[in-house]
């Protein structure tokens, strides 16, 4: 979809709108190729994250709803999910359901979401739904729906939903999969983040680029490393995450890796993923102040 300047309602940064109540840190998982991790990183990045302490909440704006499966959320239970919230039908804090983890809770998907953008297509706000939604929950939320992330999990498509989440984001996390092709698609998506920059989020950046699925016995898999650490220098994370199957296996059991089983090295990279991130939040939060 295009972006353009007459999607614009509010271009002002969250921070600069008014209201005291702190707003969450909001990141974006977000590649429009499908398979290259986003919800294995959405999911396991979140858990890691509500580890260490901090008090995560991982929306699906995928249709698909993987992350809601992989969490454990069966179909049936899903009774109001993202499409209410985005159509305008419910308050983000009804979506929402505690997971096994503590500190951790979702807002479930459900295939509804296949048909929002046809259906608030000429809305004024509609890049802004998710955006508006976040920032409401976070002025009344108080203990544990007080958020310090939230993390979107978007579809493989640079659709509306994947633009609504980057509207309300601070930052773009982008899944890698250490592929022949992994570069191919990059530079549109980078392009598709400035415009949102431009028109909708002035606060947007690129967070970081994650590389997946990596295997050190495939020679290609270190060329591809090189290559894309000497194409994107800094902005890739010092964590590579491995081929492991255990975080392969971990969704049909309705649980994160970290539950399903801590010690692969699978669920020990996305803690170091985590802590990684806390810090550069850190420089970023430094650089925004
Ligand atoms: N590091 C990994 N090691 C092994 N398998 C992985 C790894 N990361 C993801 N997978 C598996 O690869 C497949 C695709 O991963 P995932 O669903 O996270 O990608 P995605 O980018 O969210 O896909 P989509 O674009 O369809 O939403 C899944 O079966 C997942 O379990
Ligand atoms: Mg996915």
């Amino acid at each position: 979809m295009s972006v353009s300047a007459s999607n614009h309602l509010d271009p002002r940064p969250a921070a600069s709108r008014g209201g005291s109540a702190p707003m969450p840190r909001v990141l974006v998982v977000a590649n429009q190729k499908g398979g290259v991790g986003k919800t294995t990183t959405a999911i396991n990045l979140g858990t890691a994250l509500a580890a260490i302490g901090e008090s995560v909440l991982i929306v699906d704006l995928d249709p698909q709803g993987n992350a809601s499966t992989g969490l454990g959320v069966e179909r049936k239970d899903r009774r109001v999910s993202t499409y209410d919230v985005l159509v305008g039908e419910a308050p983000l804090g009804d979506a929402i359901i505690e997971t096994a983890i503590p500190r951790l809770h979702l807002a479930a998907s459900t295939l509804d979401l296949l048909g929002l953008e046809l259906e608030i297509a000429n809305e004024r706000d509609r890049t802004f739904r998710l955006r508006n939604a976040i920032a409401a929950h976070a002025a009344q939320a108080t203990g544990k729906f007080a958020y310090s992330y939230v993390l979107v999990d978007c579809p493989p498509s640079l659709n509306l939903l994947t633009i609504n989440a980057m509207s309300a984001a601070h930052g773009v996390l982008v899944p890698l999969q250490c592929e022949f092709f992994a570069l191919e698609g990059l530079s549109q998506l980078l392009q598709t983040v400035d415009q949102v920059k431009q028109a909708l989020n002035a606060e947007l950046a690129i967070h970081g680029i994650v590389l997946t699925m990596y295997d050190a016995r495939n020679n290609l898999a270190n060329q591809v490393v090189a290559d894309v650490r000497e194409t994107m220098g800094d902005t890739v994370y010092e964590t590579v995450i491995p081929r492991n199957v255990r975080l392969s296996e971990a969704p049909s059991y309705g649980k994160p890796a970290l539950l399903y089983d801590i010690r692969c090295s699978g669920s020990q990279a996305y803690l170091r993923l985590a802590s990684e991130i806390i810090q550069r939040e850190k420089r970023f939060r430094a650089v925004a102040a």
